[in-house]
């Protein structure tokens, strides 16, 4: 099988609309079940054929029940989400899907292949923090969980340096009160994207929300379904209007890009049990923020400085109009199977339950694991404590150039030095971003059939 670097191919995807099927099995060591649906001329034990052919059928007695109405274009950001191994020439999910149901309408997200320049991961060890400094590898502990944090102790102690879990900052919000049938009789019929992952294959679809959530609970290790999507909220004020800003997140410098390249700042997640993020870094380094409303969620972050042992792909980009480098790494830090492969690795653990507010340094890989179905949404924040690492990387995916900073550039506060960055930003750029952001829009709002 051959194997092909990629990356998304922009902001939203490609205008046909098909298409998008990574995670191999063969990244995994041979994980068998694939290999039967790929024809590859693997050894199987009889157990392992019967196991497989169980969770086969469950699969497709899962897939048979989407029923979708048609095919329609759906632009979706899902960069810092998933990985960007293109099997262009293996058999795609849409064919396993059409294998087991007769109308396959099912919308599948593109990307295309291209090839980037590559970048030198930095992979400088310069951090020093006490209680993972001295581990030589394995878990340095779980994340602090905090409330009545004052935000100057957060600036000094966390923000931009190091994760923490706060505690005592949702309960104002009304999103804790969201439930399923609450989505479920409101915003049924309301598309939204979200990856599949069965027989070893990762796959992106568009769906109406109602299918999603009436399989919330049909899950397995090795099959499950996660929604992640960044503009359902965002088109939804009354929705974005529940999930409040917490102190912590008040100086917002991204704020001051122009909107055609801003950001989304609140992505609706929602998991069935044993869905999972990829190890990934978020675009631009920036600090992460995620809010647990129902369920849980495990955490596993790494301090920075381990690049080398993630076996990072370099010359990923996001595909944003505004560039950036996209860190991914092909670990399953979740996956019992994969242990022998990171046992060098540091990190730090954390247990999130609903109400939980994590904060994810700029740098830091993560990926989390949805142990129970669980709803949650992310967001953002650069701000004095990041905002050169996040212009840094800006710099890094060439949208913009460096040189055409003014020279007091270095002297300027952290405000003036985003603005004049923004101020920078070509028209091109602008108006690619503009574009995007209408087609994606009207592309959900307008469903062709
Ligand atoms: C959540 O619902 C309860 C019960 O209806 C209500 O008392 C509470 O105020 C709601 N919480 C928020 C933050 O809106
Ligand atoms: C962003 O994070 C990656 C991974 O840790 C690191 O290699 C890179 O140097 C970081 N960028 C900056 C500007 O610190």
């Amino acid at each position: 099988m051959t194997r092909k670097r990629s990356k998304w191919s922009s902001q939203f995807q490609d205008k046909n609309g098909v298409q998008l099927v990574e995670e191999s099995a063969d990244k995994y060591n041979g994980v068998p079940s694939m290999c039967l649906f790929f024809g590859s001329h693997y050894k199987f034990h009889v157990l392992t054929v019967l196991a497989v052919a169980a969770i086969g059928i469950a699969v497709a007695v899962f897939i048979t029940n989407f029923k979708i109405l048609s095919i329609f274009k759906i632009y979706v950001q899902l960069n810092h989400i998933d990985d960007g191994f293109v099997k262009e020439d293996a058999i795609k999910m849409s064919q396993v899907l059409q294998g087991t149901s007769g109308d396959s309408n099912i919308v599948q997200l593109s990307h295309k292949a291209e090839n980037q320049e590559s970048f030198l991961s930095q992979g400088g060890g310069n951090f020093q923090k006490l209680s993972c400094s001295g581990k030589q590898k394995g878990s340095c502990g779980k994340v602090d969980k905090r409330q009545k944090l004052s935000l100057q102790e957060f600036h000094n102690r966390y923000d931009g340096k190091w994760p923490v879990i706060v505690t005592d900052v949702m309960s104002s919000w009304p999103a804790i009160n969201w439930t399923a049938d609450f989505f479920k009789n409101k915003y049924g019929k309301r598309r939204v994207t979200m990856t599949t992952f069965a027989n070893s294959v990762k796959s992106g679809f568009s769906v109406p929300l109602k299918i999603f959530l009436e399989h919330l609970h049909m899950s397995s290790p090795r099959a499950w379904t996660y929604l992640q999507d960044e503009m359902f909220l965002i088109q939804h004020p009354e929705l974005r209007e529940d999930v409040l800003q917490t102190v912590y997140m008040e100086e917002d410098l991204f704020k001051l890009l122009p909107s055609a390249v801003r950001p989304w700042d609140c992505m609706l997640l929602w998991g069935t049990a044993h869905s999972r993020s990829s190890l990934h870094i978020d675009p631009y380094n920036w600090t992460g923020t995620n809010a647990v409303i129902s369920g849980h969620k495990l955490w596993k972050l790494l301090p920075p400085g381990q690049d080398n042992l993630l076996s990072v792909r370099p010359g990923m980009r996001c595909g944003f109009p505004l560039e950036c480098v996209k860190y991914n790494s092909d670990l399953d830090l979740f996956d019992p199977a994969q242990q022998d492969r990171h046992t060098q690795l540091k990190f730090l653990e954390a247990e999130q339950g609903p109400g939980e507010i994590i904060f994810i340094p700029p740098g830091w890989f993560h990926q989390a694991y949805n142990e129970v179905p669980t709803l949650a949404v992310s967001g953002q924040m650069m701000n004095s404590n990041n905002y050169h690492i996040v212009l840094e990387e800006i710099f890094k995916g060439g949208s913009l150039k460096r040189s055409s900073l003014p020279e007091n550039f270095g002297l300027m506060t952290p405000r003036e030095a985003v603005a004049a960055m923004a101020a920078r930003i070509s028209q091109h750029v602008l108006e690619e971003g503009v574009r995007r952001t209408e087609e994606a829009i009207q592309q959900l709002y307008m469903p062709q059939p």
